[in-house]
């Protein structure tokens, strides 16, 4: 073990916060760059309620770096000295940085939407169907039309999806859509559909998704949800919600280390777990 009083700490923070792959997918990047005596990333299960006791911590203690799941990410803006301006369009902080003494939050999870995508096409001018309005949605939205997308959301709760497609300038509406989302070039699941316990269930019916689409499914628990085991059946390009960890996470090791993080070693460790 190369770990000394000089290594810097990082830390996730949730509740509960023992599944996440957040510590692995970090440790596994330092290893590879050989600045494990540099940092090493922990988990520890906070309460909400003790949020800004942690962010004080942090200052006192030096704590290096800290990821926050939800629902801390946003909590955790009340307390931050800075927010970046996308983290606060997105309305929610995944990473903080503390800068002697001062912290700093910035909101990786748009990278991990927009990444896995732009490895295999445009996005520019491309039709993009996002399924769900929450909190996923809004990081998944910032990021299309920040690549100039043509973006739709999609959502159970009407209402929900009006006001965020209000809020971002796009289009809004049912989940019942067929041909419009049957039109589209990409769907987004960032709905919990699909994810254990409603494993078994689809966020859209089969027949929307046809062989031209891609189609990126942010469930990564299974690893191939039902929707993707479906579209890839029918066709369709998929990307499997692991992605999305992965992305939001290599975007997130720069921000800490400064260095370019091993994509490969780290996606392992989500893959095989
Ligand atoms: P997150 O922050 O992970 O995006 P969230 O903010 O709770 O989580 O949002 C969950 C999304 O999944 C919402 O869009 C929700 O739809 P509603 O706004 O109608 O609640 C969607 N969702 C959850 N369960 C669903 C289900 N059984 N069918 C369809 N959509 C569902």
């Amino acid at each position: 073990m190369k770990i000394s009083a000089k290594t810097k700490i990082c830390l996730i923070i949730g509740d509960p916060v023992s599944h996440s792959l957040s510590p692995a997918m970090h440790n596994a990047g330092f290893e590879a760059l050989g600045i494990d005596n540099q940092f090493v990333f922990l988990g520890a299960r906070v309460k909400i309620k003790d949020v800004e006791m942690v962010i004080q911590a942090m200052k006192k203690m030096g704590i290096h770096g800290l990821t926050c799941t939800i629902p801390h990410k946003i909590e955790v803006m009340k307390h931050l000295d800075r927010i970046d301006k996308t983290a606060k369009k997105i309305g929610a902080v995944n990473t903080v940085i503390n800068q002697n003494g001062r912290l700093i939050g910035f909101n990786t999870d748009w990278l991990g939407v927009i990444t896995p995508l732009e490895k295999i096409t445009f996005l520019k001018g491309k039709k993009v169907a996002v399924l769900g309005a929450g909190g996923a949605a809004r990081a998944a939205v910032y990021g299309l039309l920040r690549r100039r997308a043509k973006v739709k959301i999609f959502n159970r709760t009407i209402n929900k999806a009006k006001q965020l497609a209000k809020e971002f300038g796009c289009q809004g509406g049912s989940l019942n859509n067929s041909n419009e989302i049957k039109n589209s070039d990409i769907i987004i699941n960032t709905t919990s559909v699909g994810m254990k316990p409603l494993d078994n269930e689809l966020p859209i019916p089969i027949d929307y998704i046809t062989s031209k689409q891609i189609v990126f499914d942010i469930v990564y628990v299974p690893f191939e949800t039902k929707l993707l085991i479906e579209a890839k059946k029918r066709g369709a390009t998929i990307i499997h919600g692991v992605e999305m960890l992965l992305h939001q996470g290599t975007a997130q090791f720069e921000i800490y280390t400064s260095r370019k993080a091993p994509e490969e070693i780290m996606r392992k460790v989500l893959v095989h777990p």
